[in-house]
């Protein structure tokens, strides 16, 4: 199943259901390791992403038990042993949250090897800021032929770190290793996005000690042990808003079972400002177009508690929908709009730019990035056939296909299940016409 037959042009209506965040059951995952007894994680979504990371931790001596129905994964470290370098290595390229293993592996067993990182290429990410982190904690990182070796002669020791930027991953590994290093750990400028808060919540089960205080600060007093975690991982709000998003592009009326408001509340406020209607209650979030015009609108990506770069991609399938100009800025990232040449080859009219338009200056500024769109609606979509070039992109693209008169094919769409469970089966039960090839 790699490509998808997507016949256009009605709204999605009807509910599915989003479970636990893909961001952060990864990162749950590799806490599991630190711990000395085993860990029970629920809300577990169905995505290629909790494959790979089982894969790995196998490898290591992790018991993995799976109930992929009921969204329950059980992690036993007890028994956690180095891995042949050779079968790390056929993880290479398949997600990026291998880079997270290197403290929890350096403290269960002196060193960890990593693999080449994969993941969505969005722009550069480099991992200067997480080798960064390691040296910093006293660890000795070398280059191999593929991937990389990390070991701590003389152990792993608190630090002060001050990030550059709020890097989410950067904020993940300091976590990860500062939590069984020894004595205080500072980081500044760390991200705060839920999924970190969620991850934090998980390791203080476990034992650890960190604080957070809000000028971006978190505070790690490492202790000697750890023991094992139950928790319900919280929701997908990336996937929420995609769905969200969606029911926009395509005038439908969506309800997201699991959708929460305290995680969403910027992308709210955004798709209210759009023009879009929603109703919240205890289960979920209803999405709809509201059935007259929608705005235009000025939006620039942050980190939490900005708008997330994740939810750009899906909402400007949407903009091509308003009416007026809306002016698009990314911050996060600084080639995430490569999925928009598809979108003008559906009849969209996006033009992108280097210059950081509609908001204050960004990193990208005066570079070579095209990192700011315009997008000048409402223009009908046509159908067409289309590549899928990352997993929030080719989302976007289905997006666009479902809003679009006729029959688009999507290939690569492989690539959407890393983060959408089952998609195929929710735009079947949102009356999507699809079939796959
Ligand atoms: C996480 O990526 C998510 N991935 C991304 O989701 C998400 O877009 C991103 O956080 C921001 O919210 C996972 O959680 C697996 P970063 P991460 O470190 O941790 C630069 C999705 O579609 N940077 O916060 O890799 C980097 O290049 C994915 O679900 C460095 O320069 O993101 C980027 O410009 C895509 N050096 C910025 O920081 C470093 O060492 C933010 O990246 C690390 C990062």
């Amino acid at each position: 199943m790699n490509q998808l037959r997507v016949h256009g042009g009605s709204p999605l209506s009807g509910e599915i259901t989003v479970r636990g965040a893909k961001n952060f059951v990864s990162k749950a995952m590799v806490a599991a390791l630190l711990g000395e007894e085993p860990s029970e994680l629920r809300n577990i979504p169905d995505i290629s992403d909790v494959n790979v990371v089982s894969g790995l931790l196998k490898l290591h001596g992790v018991i993995v038990e799976r109930d992929v129905q009921g969204g329950v994964i059980r992690l036993d470290p007890r028994n956690v042993e180095s891995a042949h370098k050779a079968d790390i290595d056929t993880h290479a390229g398949s997600s990026r949250i291998p880079i997270l293993l290197c403290g929890p592996l350096v403290h269960r067993l002196g060193e960890a090897f990593i693999p080449d990182l994969g993941g969505c290429r969005i722009g550069d990410r480099p991992i200067d800021y997480h080798l960064g982190i390691l040296r910093q904690f006293g660890a000795q990182v070398d280059k191999l032929d593929t991937g990389i070796l990390i070991t701590a002669p003389r152990g792993l020791h608190g630090t002060k770190v001050e990030l550059p930027y709020p890097s989410v991953g950067a904020t993940e590994q300091l976590l990860l290793t500062a939590v069984r290093a020894q004595g205080l750990t500072e980081l500044r400028n760390a991200a705060i996005e839920p999924e970190i808060m969620d991850l934090i919540a998980v390791l203080q089960r476990m034992g650890a000690i960190i604080s957070v205080d809000t000028d971006r600060t978190i505070r790690v007093e490492g202790v000697d042990r750890l023991g094992g975690f139950t928790h319900t991982a919280l929701p997908d709000r990336i996937e929420a808003a995609s769905w969200a998003s969606a029911a926009l592009a395509t005038r439908g009326d969506v309800y997201v079972r699991g959708a929460r408001q305290a995680d969403m509340m910027t992308f709210l406020n955004t798709f209210r400002k759009v023009g879009g209607a929603f109703d919240i209650d205890d289960g979920g979030i209803r999405f709809r177009h509201p059935g007259t015009d929608l705005n235009s609108i000025v939006l620039e990506t942050d980190v939490h508690p900005g708008f997330m770069t994740d939810w750009q991609q899906p909402l400007v399938v949407a903009l091509t929908q308003a009416a007026g100009l809306s002016i698009v800025h990314e911050t996060v990232y600084e080639k995430r709009f490569g999925f928009t040449d598809a979108l003008v080859r559906m009849g969209a009219t996006i033009q992108v730019y280097r210059e950081c338009l509609g908001g204050l200056q960004c990193r990208f500024g005066q570079r070579n990035f095209l990192h700011s769109a315009v997008v000048s609606g409402p223009t009908p979509l046509r159908a067409a056939d289309i590549e899928v070039p990352d997993l929030r992109g080719g989302f976007s693209h289905l997006i666009a296909a479902l809003a679009a008169e006729g029959t688009s094919r999507v290939r690569g769409i492989g690539l959407i299940n890393r983060g959408y469970e089952n998609f195929t089966a929710k735009l079947e039960a949102l009356g999507a016409k699809v079939e796959t090839d």
